[in-house]
């Protein structure tokens, strides 16, 4: 039985949908600029090597994953999101993507909701799945959602911009960091701590280090915008102002401080700085002092308006793990549904594959060892943290 009024499910029911159905206007808005075009690699025409020596998978400690991309949380608890994760979780099984779901809170005293969730597992019984809940909830709810789902891992998000700009946000979130540490604590399962689209900056990485989380997705922004989401759904106050609001996954990669990314000796994961506009890192500023192909103790991932397999192999070569995508893969399975995702996984495979044979990487942790140029909005991220 949920303990939901009937107007309060149905509110939390149309948020649920019009996050889709606006996170999906975006995507179909056409391309824009990000700080993704803003890094460049230096071109090395003989450095190449074949695909075929190509390994993609990563080794994240804990687990190996197939790929260096998953599908990042999104929805679930209506009956339009549960045939999204219906879909996801299809193709997700098809490819071995690992995947996550959307946030679980209304799963938890909602036993039909519940199972716009559960059907992942029905779908994917073997895969990789992560489950999802927002900053704020209790040890308890974790390791009820972790049940839920018989999740590998969890998926905690921060997303204190979105609840700002959100009509029936919360605005307190000075328990957020206890509340954390507690769940961090109890979890049976890792978590992933991860924003929603405004970034993990040096600071919160360090914060987040101090707690004990071993794995957090800085999910950054140039991607689905949830402030513009908020702001266009009905009975939002104009958080406008704050457009542009956050740094990219690019930008909270290149600034992630040592204890993320086992630079020794430096303040920062990356970058040398070359002059005001450009910014070259080199192979010395990577992965972990143990080695680039080390597992570092704790793991980076990145988010946050990944398009392509370009994009990813870009988050890899700044100190990613691994990339979740969240908007182009939804925007596929609503055009496409699994079968059309499916077959998206494959070429972005294959491509993914001829990109590290290009830059000369055999494994992922090798793109650490790329040369790299900033220019732009990226650029001047860097030179304005001292990133060198
Ligand atoms: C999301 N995202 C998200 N994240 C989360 O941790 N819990 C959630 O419930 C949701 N809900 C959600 C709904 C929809 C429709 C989308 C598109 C996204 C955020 C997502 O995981 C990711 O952090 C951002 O969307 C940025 O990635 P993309 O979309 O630019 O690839």
């Amino acid at each position: 039985m949920s303990s939901e009024t009937p107007e309060a499910k149905a509110s939390r029911a149309s948020r649920k949908d019009d996050h889709v159905r606006l996170a999906s206007a975006q995507q179909t808005e056409g391309p824009r600029r990000t700080d993704f075009d803003d890094l460049e690699f230096v071109h090395h025409a003989l450095s190449g090597t074949s695909p075929d020596r190509v390994d993609l998978s990563v080794n994240l400690g804990d687990w190996t994953w197939p790929t260096p991309f998953y599908v990042n949380g999104m929805t679930g608890g209506t009956e339009t999101t549960a045939k999204i994760n219906r879909d996801l979780a299809i193709a997700a099984a098809e490819t071995g993507l690992p995947m996550a779901c959307g946030s679980m809170s209304v799963a938890l005293d909602d036993a039909e909701a519940a199972k716009g969730f559960t059907v992942i597992r029905e779908e994917n019984p073997d895969g990789f799945v992560m489950g999802n809940l927002g900053a704020g909830r209790s040890a308890d709810d974790a390791r009820r959602a972790v049940e839920l789902l018989r999740a590998d891992a969890l998926q905690l998000h921060i997303n204190p911009v979105q609840e700002t700009a959100m009509p029936e946000g919360t605005r307190d979130f000075s328990t957020w960091m206890s509340g954390l540490e507690d769940i961090v604590d109890a979890c049976p399962v890792p978590v992933v701590v991860k924003e929603v689209g405004f970034g993990l900056s040096r600071r919160t990485l360090t914060q987040l280090a101090e707690i004990g989380v071993r794995f957090a997705d800085v999910s950054g922004a140039g991607g689905t915008d949830f402030l513009r989401i908020e702001n266009d759904r009905s009975g939002a106050a104009d958080f406008s102002m704050l457009t542009g609001f956050g740094q990219s996954a690019l930008a909270c990669l290149l600034d992630a401080p040592p204890e993320w990314t086992g630079a020794t000796g430096s303040t920062s994961a990356a970058a040398s700085t070359t002059g005001s506009t450009t910014a070259a890192r080199s192979n010395a500023a990577t992965g972990d002092s143990a080695g680039p192909g080390a597992v570092p103790s704790r793991v980076l991932l990145a988010s946050g308006g990944v398009r392509n397999p370009y994009d990813v192999v870009k988050a890899l070569a700044c100190g990613a793990r691994a990339v979740g995508v969240a908007g182009t893969f939804l925007q596929t399975v609503l055009d496409q549904g699994a079968e059309g995702l499916v077959e998206l996984v494959h070429t972005w495979q294959t491509q993914t594959s001829a990109l590290f044979a290009l830059l000369g990487a055999q494994r992922s942790t090798d793109l650490l060892g790329t040369d790299l140029l900033t220019r732009g909005r990226l650029g001047e991220f860097a030179r304005l943290r001292g990133i060198d």
